[in-house]
């Protein structure tokens, strides 16, 4: 099977670093928030855990930014310019996932070096990656201080504003962690994705 390269080394190392600490932000989140429900550290090791973490997403976070920002690989983000085109192609990728592939009907996308993802894919990885991760980073660090950033907090309406928009953040996360992979194992094997984002190659079909 002829094989492209579409993920780069500072993409694969940032994402898998990502993905481990996005989960145990997610656990350990759950133990700070909804305490006595889930008991897999203590409540002190949790709030510890959830800190480091945190700042090591955030660096993590610039591995990507600067590896897009300085690279001309930032068009695999854009959507179609014509918005018609976007929203056809975006239908279609829909219908595909949600009644298509059950019947066989081959995946309308196809994986090119500077189309890799689909209509659907480039749009909500944009809006997660440009948006909602910088966001929960920066409600994140705001809570993980809230005497130091007081003044800031209080210009956006106190602490149980920016504490609310941190959960629901994480919640949409908690969503997206499954939905992700799952939708990320419909390649043409239910591994080929995972195998290219370890590898960097993406087999054609
Ligand atoms: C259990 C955790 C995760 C797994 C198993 C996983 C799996 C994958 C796989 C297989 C791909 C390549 C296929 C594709 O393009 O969709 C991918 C790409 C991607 N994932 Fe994840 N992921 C995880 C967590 C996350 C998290 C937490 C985020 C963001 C907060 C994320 C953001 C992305 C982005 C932006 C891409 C495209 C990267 C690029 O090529 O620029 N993933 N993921």
């Amino acid at each position: 099977m002829p094989r492209i390269y579409v993920h780069p080394l500072p993409v694969r190392i940032w994402h898998w670093i990502n993905a481990l600490g996005f989960v145990t932000m997610i656990v350990t989140g759950f133990q700070i928030r909804y305490i006595g429900l889930i008991d897999v550290m203590s409540f002190r090791t949790a709030v510890v855990v959830h800190n480091w973490i945190g700042f090591v997403l955030i660096a993590n976070f610039f591995v990507w930014l600067l590896f897009y920002l300085f690279t001309d690989k930032i068009t695999v983000y854009h959507p179609d310019l014509n918005p018609t085109r976007q929203f056809r192609r975006s239908i279609r990728q829909m219908w595909y996932y949600g009644y298509g592939i059950f019947k066989g009907e081959p995946n309308p996308h196809h994986i090119s070096v500077y189309q890799k993802f689909n209509a659907m894919q480039g749009m909500t990885y944009q809006v997660i990656m440009l948006l909602l991760v910088p966001l929960q980073f920066y409600t994140g660090v705001l809570l993980w201080d809230v005497e130091r950033f007081s003044g800031m907090i209080d210009l956006l309406g106190g602490v149980r504003v920016v504490d609310t928009a941190h959960v629901l953040i994480f919640i949409f996360f908690v969503a997206f962690i499954f939905i992700h992979p799952y939708l990320a194992s419909l390649g043409h094997t239910r591994s080929a994705h995972f195998k290219a984002m370890l590898t960097g190659y993406e087999e054609l079909e």
